[in-house]
């Protein structure tokens, strides 16, 4: 792992030391099917401070992808809140959503969801072409040392469809670390990847929970990857138990 080409990323998070990064309180979700209720998560308490890294496991179909879609505000709880870096979720209008989650949050999704049309380097430089304040040279430069840091300087002009599932899989970590968010979501980011491969993502996160004070929750069926975190919560019969 090259730590030096973290000092071009960016700046460190500012103003959520000593504050929660993430608080959730009796957040339960019911999906209505038919005559009958699918009730997946029933009543999540989780508090995330600055640098701590949690990982969630639980067998399939248990609610993981769920609960982070909606500790991202990507879907709405049935009820319960979500608080991200002091700002409640519900309570803010969508555009205000988005913003929220392009300034304090990174998402990695379980299938990737990278634009197809997009090269790698243009995927994971598109959340700091959304700020105002970035230049698009400034968004490459970022973009290019993320991906240099995942392993990928070589293929940062290919679009996603010419990536191995490994390589996707890296785009999507790289576009979620590249606005320097205070917490990162990631649903099973080293599934695809070989140990080696997986340990330089572990060493990446470790890196900038020291430096940046970046938090993650990550869910996993990789228990070597979980026992690595700093807590490991189980998702069982829709509650969060210690793993
Ligand atoms: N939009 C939806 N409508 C109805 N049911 C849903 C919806 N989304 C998910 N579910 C159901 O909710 C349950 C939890 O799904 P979820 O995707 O959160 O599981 P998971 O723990 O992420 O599983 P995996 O490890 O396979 O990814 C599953 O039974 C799933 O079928
Ligand atoms: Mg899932």
């Amino acid at each position: 792992m090259n730590n030096n080409s973290l000092d071009n990323i960016g700046q460190a998070n500012s103003g959520s030391v000593g504050n929660a990064v993430l608080e959730c309180c009796g957040l339960t979700k019911v999906f209505a099917e038919g005559r009958e209720n699918l009730n997946v998560l029933n009543g999540i308490d989780l508090l995330v401070m600055p640098s701590e890294r949690v990982a969630i496991v639980g067998t399939s179909g248990s609610g993981k992808t769920t609960l982070l879609q909606l500790l991202a505000g990507l879907d709405l709880p049935s009820s319960g809140e979500v608080v991200l870096c002091g700002q409640t979720l519900t309570n803010v209008s969508e555009q205000q959503q988005g913003e929220l989650r392009n300034r304090h949050l990174g998402f990695v999704y379980q299938f990737h969801h990278l634009l197809p049309e997009f090269t790698a380097l243009e995927n994971v430089a598109m959340p700091l072409l959304l700020r105002a304040e970035v230049t698009v040279k400034e968004a490459r430069i970022r973009a290019q040392a993320l991906l240099g840091t995942v392993g990928l300087s070589e293929r940062m002009s290919h679009k996603p469809a010419e990536l191995s599932g490994g390589e996707r899989q890296r785009v999507a970590i790289a576009r979620a670390l590249v606005g320097n968010p205070d917490l990162v979501l990631m649903d099973e980011p080293t599934g695809n990847l070989d140990p080696h491969t997986a340990g330089r993502i572990h060493e990446l996160m470790d890196s900038l929970s020291k430096k940046l004070t970046t938090s993650f929750i990550v869910v996993t069926h990789d228990m070597d990857f979980a026992g690595q975190m700093d807590r490991a919560l189980r998702l069982e019969d829709g509650c969060l138990v210690a793993a």
